[in-house]
């Protein structure tokens, strides 16, 4: 009886020296989330709550909801005004909203700045990825990596593109009724980019890697954790998978069993130069990852938006139809488009940058503070994330008059525009 008593009586103390040591360090918590709300001259407006989790909760809730992870950062906006910080996934996060802030920041890639991709989006396309090297790769794994978009074989993929695109509205014509333009371009943009940088044209073979290709980039903004039946588990099962399809081919192409003309032959062809004159294996598998899910989404997306701008703006629809058809009865008939042609669009390009500006495919260009810096006034941690947000630059009525309207001549030859451009042209430089 007295043991018993006596374990009770110890087991009460534990529970006590528990619960105060929690409170303690709920208290500490909470103290250190209400330090954080309360602003200092410098110090960028925000909210970090809990470590670890911050609001991490809230951004991924607002990832999966109708409205999109832009909402989180609108919130935050019309809470804390146009520069504000949070916690997301452990690391403190500022939204930089000013074409100077971005300039600051982009113009001091890999000095102040590194590439700051959250660790999903990381582990979805490899340590060896042009996304997520450190500097001294980067240059190196870029410069090997634009050698094959030489001007005769992107002239190429313009005819075979122009090609495909042809005969696919004109099945779609055949068929009638209507169809989802953005499963259309996915669909167009995934198996173009397959046939220019794998050769892989069999139907069969382009849905099994399209399926697995998706369920990648459905990881890029879930919670990093190997959890059964989570979307970041489903991603990772899926990038071995491609990774060992990719593996195989390259074996295929090096015992000569197999040859073509695409991308992954020109990065083959290198076996024989020295190490820094070739991209390893591992290199080459998580780069053709990237460049088809950077490629894939992405360039859709551009081209589902132009057609629902342009079917909002008849005005813009026919001067666009109008300098498409000069363009064809200037060829022969029946006659592909060429790399040339490109140049007489002029028009076309300022709807392509008005849509790119509207739509703002990439919300905005995450990179990591490498050391302590101000910008507009407000101090820059070492480690912080930063975030140049294009979506509130492109959407600024200062800089862009009536910003949600659709009018391509804004960017009319004289006018100096804040628009923060997309890769591929620089990538190809
Ligand atoms: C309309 C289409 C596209 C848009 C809007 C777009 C947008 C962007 C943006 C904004 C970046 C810079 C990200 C940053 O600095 O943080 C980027 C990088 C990149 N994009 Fe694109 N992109 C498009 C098409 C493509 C295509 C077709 C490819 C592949 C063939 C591609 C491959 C890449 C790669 C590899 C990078 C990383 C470049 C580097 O770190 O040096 N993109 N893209």
């Amino acid at each position: 009886m007295w043991k018993e008593e006596c374990f009770l009586q110890n087991a009460n103390y534990w529970n006590a020296a528990l619960v105060t040591l929690f409170s303690l360090a709920l208290s500490l918590m909470v103290y250190k989330a209400w330090r954080s709300s309360t602003c200092k001259k410098g110090e960028v407006p925000g909210k970090l709550w809990l470590p670890c989790l911050g609001e991490t909760l809230a951004f991924l809730s607002a990832t999966n909801s109708t409205k999109g992870c832009y909402e989180f950062v609108r919130k935050r906006r019309a809470w804390y005004g146009r520069w504000f910080k949070t916690r997301l996934f452990g690391k403190i996060h500022i939204y930089i909203p000013s074409p100077e802030g971005a300039k600051t920041v982009l113009t001091n890639d890999f000095i102040k700045f590194n590439k700051g991709y959250v660790k999903s989006m990381g582990d979805a396309v490899g340590k060896r990825s042009l996304l997520t090297v450190p500097h001294e790769s980067h240059r190196r794994i870029r410069r090997l990596l634009s050698d094959p978009f030489s001007l005769c074989s992107l002239s190429k993929f313009v005819q075979k593109l122009d090609m495909m695109l042809l005969e696919r509205l004109k099945s779609l014509e055949e068929k009638g009724g209507s169809f989802l333009v953005l499963d259309f371009c996915m669909k167009v943009t995934f198996d173009s980019m397959c046939d220019m940088l794998i050769s892989v044209t069999d139907t069969k073979v382009l849905q099994d890697i399209e399926q697995k290709c998706n369920d990648v980039s459905n990881m890029m903004l879930s919670f990093p954790a190997m959890i059964p039946g989570s979307r970041y588990y489903k991603g990772m099962k899926a990038r071995k998978q491609l990774m060992q399809i990719f593996r195989e081919m390259i074996a295929r192409r090096r015992s000569g069993m197999e040859r073509r003309d695409d991308f992954l032959q020109a990065m083959l062809q290198r076996d024989s130069l020295p190490e820094d004159e070739k991209l390893s294996d591992e290199e080459i598998m998580d780069n053709l990852l990237t460049l088809v899910i950077a490629g894939q989404s992405t360039t859709a997306a551009a081209m589902m938006w132009s057609v629902k701008f342009l079917d909002g703006n008849r005005h813009a629809q026919e001067r666009l139809r109008e300098e498409q058809l000069s363009i064809t009865g200037s060829k022969p008939e029946g006659a592909l488009l060429a790399m040339e042609d490109l140049n007489s669009m002029t028009y076309g390009l300022k709807v392509v940058k008005e849509t790119l500006r509207m739509s703002n495919v990439l919300l905005w260009f995450p990179r990591v503070v490498t050391e302590n810096c101000v910008i507009e006034g407000f101090e820059l941690k070492k480690g912080w994330h930063v975030n140049v947000d294009a979506t509130q630059i492109h959407y600024d009525p200062s800089f862009y008059k009536d910003p949600s309207e659709f009018n391509p001549s804004r960017f009319d030859a004289s006018f100096s525009d804040h628009l923060l451009q997309f890769s591929l042209p620089t990538l190809l430089n």
